[in-house]
């Protein structure tokens, strides 16, 4: 085993299992591009500042660019003993450059290094899953140019309860997804500050300049408190929280989804490419993609909890505790980078039939509001309107009918008031299409806020 870095003040070597145990390297690897990035900032302005010679800062720079370029080849591997990807990066380097890789951790300590490593690597990852939720905004708000006419029931307490059509029902997810994505891009950007210049905690005597460095890597600025600079990890958990959310909105339209392709409501279609069959029932089309968002749902949830339950306890500053973040982050990441394009492709290929959309919203009394509104315009107050209307369905489900099949005659035990022009005033089209205020059903009122898109 390679002597450690610090083992000027030990006498015995680390034992195997402890060895083991402390090492982050399978994990922080993947921020291999990041933490050079982020050390040839801090090294050229090490050179700027006077504290190492240009040369050396030269040197550094040049080193850690063959080490990114023989990872990224596959020339260079992650088996070693290294404790971390910070240890295994500077050993290499000083192992090809000499002396001057040495100098390279000059005014650093790994604590701000590995905070900095995760922000820069969030940032990068924050920004794919920015473009995924827009692929994903994108599709479902075309759908939606498709069906501005396409009737459906509304449903409370999944009992349907007024027409609506299938785009309005399409712009609730649009709303939330782009809501979710302006968490994302909030959470992102309050991450985006350099905590280079904290040290271990307490800062450092060196003359650094921390404000070059931030901007070199393109980040908003400096973290305020060198305590708060190594010991935050909020960062990471506002865009596991960002990303929960967004999972609750996928999990719920997964669920509408599994309910939706279901032989009992046959409003979807998945399409083949998206679905998956039975090995022992051959009529089975499962919509796999859904439930598995559903159940991803949960683990992402896992993720955050496991962060805000690490975070909660520590005293400041840096404890090894927080290595454990990590490893949470990622599989955030990871999760929602897996489930976005499928998802997407998923909403993309189904075939939406709007024939069962449009019967369902006819058969569940979905205008009985509209007639209990068209009595009160006949100048009945809605508390008797709603009354008159309810008695009219109870008999409409007694004669196995609907509002808009009664007769006039019919129509007129329950109340005299009631005229011809009920018909026009109950039909699917004149009950959503009535509907114009902002954020309504209206076809008008829906393809507007399309447009705006
Ligand atoms: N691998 C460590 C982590 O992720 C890096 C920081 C180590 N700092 C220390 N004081 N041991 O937390």
């Amino acid at each position: 085993m390679a002597k450690k870095m610090w083992a000027g003040r030990f006498e015995k070597a680390t034992d195997k299992t402890v060895n083991d145990y402390n090492s982050s390297l399978p994990f922080d690897s993947r921020m291999y591009a990041q933490d050079i990035e982020g050390s040839v900032a801090h090294s050229a302005m090490l050179a700027r500042q006077g504290i190492i010679s240009q040369k050396d800062a030269d040197d550094i720079r040049e080193g850690l660019l063959s080490i990114k370029a023989d990872i990224e080849s596959g020339k260079l591997t992650f088996d070693s003993d290294a404790e971390d990807i910070h240890m295994f990066i500077e050993e290499e380097l000083t192992n090809r450059i000499g002396d001057a890789g040495k100098r390279l951790h000059t005014g650093r300590s790994r604590n701000d290094q590995v905070a900095l490593d995760q922000r820069l690597y969030l940032v990068d990852e924050a920004l794919d899953v920015i473009e995924l939720l827009d692929e994903l905004i994108e599709t479902i708000t075309d759908m939606a140019k498709e069906h501005i006419t396409t009737y459906m029931p509304g449903y409370t307490h999944l009992q349907r309860a007024q027409p609506i059509t299938y785009a309005h029902y399409l712009t609730a997810y649009i709303e939330m997804f782009k809501r979710d994505r302006d968490r994302i891009e909030a959470a992102a950007s309050r991450a985006n500050v350099s905590p280079l210049g904290s040290g271990a905690l307490a800062g450092t005597t060196y003359p650094l300049d921390r404000e070059s460095v931030a901007d070199e890597l393109g980040m908003n600025g400096v973290t305020m408190c060198s305590l708060d600079g190594v010991a935050d990890r909020d960062f990471a958990i506002e865009f596991a929280s960002s990303i929960s959310i967004l999972m609750m909105h996928l999990s719920r339209m997964s669920e509408e989804i599994i309910l939706y392709a279901s032989q009992e409501f046959k409003f979807y279609e998945l399409d083949d490419a998206y679905s998956t069959g039975s090995s022992m029932m051959p009529q089975k089309k499962n919509p796999d993609v859904a439930e598995l968002t559903r159940g991803k749902t949960g683990r992402v949830y896992g993720d955050l909890i496991s962060l805000l339950v690490i975070m909660k306890g520590l005293p400041l500053t840096y404890n090894k505790d927080m290595q454990e973040v990590q490893e949470s982050l990622f599989d955030v990441i990871d999760t929602i980078k897996g489930v976005l394009p499928p998802f997407t492709g998923m909403m993309k290929t189904m075939t939406i039939r709007k024939d069962n959309m449009e019967a369902a919203a006819l058969g569940g009394f979905t205008n009985a509001t509209d007639l209990a509104d068209y009595l009160v315009r006949k100048g009945i107050p809605f508390r008797e309107t709603h009354a008159i209307s309810g008695k009219l369905v109870h008999y409409c489900i007694e004669n196995n009918t609907t509002l808009e099949k009664l007769s006039i005659e019919q129509f007129k035990q329950f109340s005299d008031l009631i005229e011809e022009d009920v018909y026009d005033a109950i039909s699917l089209e004149t009950c959503v299409n009535k509907r114009t205020l902002t954020g309504g059903p209206a076809p008008d009122t829906v393809k507007r806020y399309l447009d705006n898109q």
